[in-house]
């Protein structure tokens, strides 16, 4: 159990999760970070927050994102530089809060800490940091940031339309429900 010394110091870790992680996840992961680095900067914050993604399949392990995600994510200014990699047991550990994609993706996390949380030494309710990214959308009433893989550029397009609208409210409901990231 962490004290709440180390809680006020130790960073705040925000995972994103999708199927392949070559697409939303990764993009998740700089559009947050875009919009992170640039409130955190002004606040001086810059060291406060831990992001990452991931995927629930390990087929693109290795693998730089997809150059379609990856073209239009750069449309709009966004870098997406991070290389595939499977979800892992010590992510229910060390990540605060692990955002889904799709329902599936959600499941299937749920799924891969019930398997692990018996042989893994993992907080029992490590499945309630799961949580449905559009479940933060203001401006859009999607559910789900559907899997682009299989599209063309529109799916790709909506996904970056879904997650900076997400974004947005996630850290703001962070910093809410975390008064000591701004306090400390
Ligand atoms: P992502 O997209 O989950 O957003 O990274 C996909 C990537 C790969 C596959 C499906 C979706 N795939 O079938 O390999």
């Amino acid at each position: 159990m962490a004290s709440s010394t180390e809680t006020e110091t130790k960073p705040f870790s925000v995972l994103f999760v999708c199927l392949g992680n070559i697409c939303r996840s990764p993009a998740a992961e700089l559009s947050a970070e875009g919009v992170f680095r640039d409130i955190v900067k002004k606040r001086g914050l810059d060291s406060k927050f831990q992001i990452d993604s991931a995927g629930t399949i390990d087929y693109h392990e290795g693998n730089l994102a997809d150059p379609r995600m990856k073209a239009a994510s750069k449309r709009r200014g966004v870098e997406i530089t991070s290389i595939s990699r499977p979800i892992r047991p010590s992510d229910f550990r060390d990540f605060d809060i692990i955002l889904a994609m799709d329902k599936q993706n959600r499941d299937d996390i749920v799924e891969a800490f019930n398997r692990w949380r018996f042989r893994e030494t993992l907080p029992d309710d490590a499945h309630k940091k799961v949580e449905l990214m559009c479940s933060y959308c203001k401006k859009h009433d999607e559910t789900e940031v559907p899997d682009p893989y299989h599209d063309g550029t529109q799916g790709f397009e909506k996904v970056l339309d879904l997650l900076e609208d997400a974004c947005e409210s996630l850290l703001d409901s962070i910093l809410v429900e975390n008064g000591h990231i701004l306090n400390s």
